[in-house]
């Protein structure tokens, strides 16, 4: 089933039929909104607000793990997550969409991992996961390519198909926050390759990776980056420019939960050979 993570601006998924709301607790504590279930033609899917409902969760203290581990209990195997970003690389505009494809981690203090070998949290559950985690394993998961290749390539074919402005690969720069970003740091991103920078992305993806989901990240421009314009930047700005996006947004995902096709991908198999 597809699980939807709804960033700034996008709290839940207006003209979906919701079935259920599901309050979840999880090993790793209460994800940060009820689980929504809806249908779309006969297919099932599952929303989830990343900040809350009333967005009352900041970015370095979203309940990641639980969010995932939620997810995962009510049968989620990829991911699609939204987020708000600023701009870094000059050919992006406020509005685009980036299919991110990597990323450079300058988060500082979350929870980044399931595994945590002896201290690992007691799960139900038989798969591979709950095995790992029961016998206390460390695990070291690759990450060389985080981003799930086939679900970019189904929603940049959606993208395509829309006519909307898109760029189908960009380096995410993922920073603490809650602050914005200082010019100098963003210069630095930039030096590094960054392309995109936003405060989310990390450990999401890599929590949604050590589940075996797949994870994909819709990037939406939201704003130039600090110093990149001359403007100070706002919330009211990201917010703003992701309320004019979510018709947009609504759209794709509806196309995605119908043309999802079965995993072609290898991001099942993130586990084998990856515990010491
Ligand atoms: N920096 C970090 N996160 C963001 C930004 C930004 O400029 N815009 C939207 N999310």
């Amino acid at each position: 089933m597809l699980g939807v993570i709804g960033g700034s601006g996008l709290y839940e998924l207006e003209g979906i039929k919701v079935l259920e709301e599901l309050e979840i607790s999880t090993p790793f504590g209460k994800p940060s909104a009820p689980l929504l279930v809806g249908e779309v033609e006969g297919k099932k899917v599952v929303f989830l607000a990343r900040h809350g409902r009333e967005h009352s969760y900041p970015p370095h203290l979203v309940p990641y793990r639980a969010n995932l581990w939620a997810l995962r209990e009510v049968g989620v195997t990829r991911v699609f997550a939204v987020s708000a970003v600023g701009g870094i690389n000059p050919l992006l505009k406020p509005g685009d969409f980036v299919l991110v494809d990597n990323f450079l981690d300058f988060t500082k203090g979350r929870e980044v991992t399931f595994y945590e070998g002896r201290l690992s949290k007691e799960v139900e559950g038989s798969d591979e996961v709950a095995r790992l985690l029961r016998e206390g394993k460390v695990v070291h998961i690759d990450v060389t390519d985080p981003y799930c290749p086939q679900m970019r390539e189904t929603v940049a074919c959606i993208l395509e198909e829309k006519g909307f402005r898109f760029h189908d690969r960009g380096v995410y720069a993922c920073t603490e926050g809650p602050r914005f970003e200082t010019r100098a740091e963003i210069k630095a991103l930039s030096l590094l390759g960054a392309d995109v920078v936003g405060m989310t992305g990390v450990p999401e993806v890599v929590l949604a990776r050590e589940l075996t989901m797949c994870y994909c990240s819709l990037c939406v421009v939201a704003n130039p980056a600090a110093g990149i314009s001359q403007n100070r930047l706002t919330s009211d700005e990201v917010i703003n420019l992701m309320k004019e996006k979510e018709e947009q947004i609504k759209g794709i995902i509806l196309e995605l939960i119908k043309r999802l096709e079965d995993r072609s991908c290898s991001c099942a198999d993130v586990l084998k050979g990856a515990e010491v």
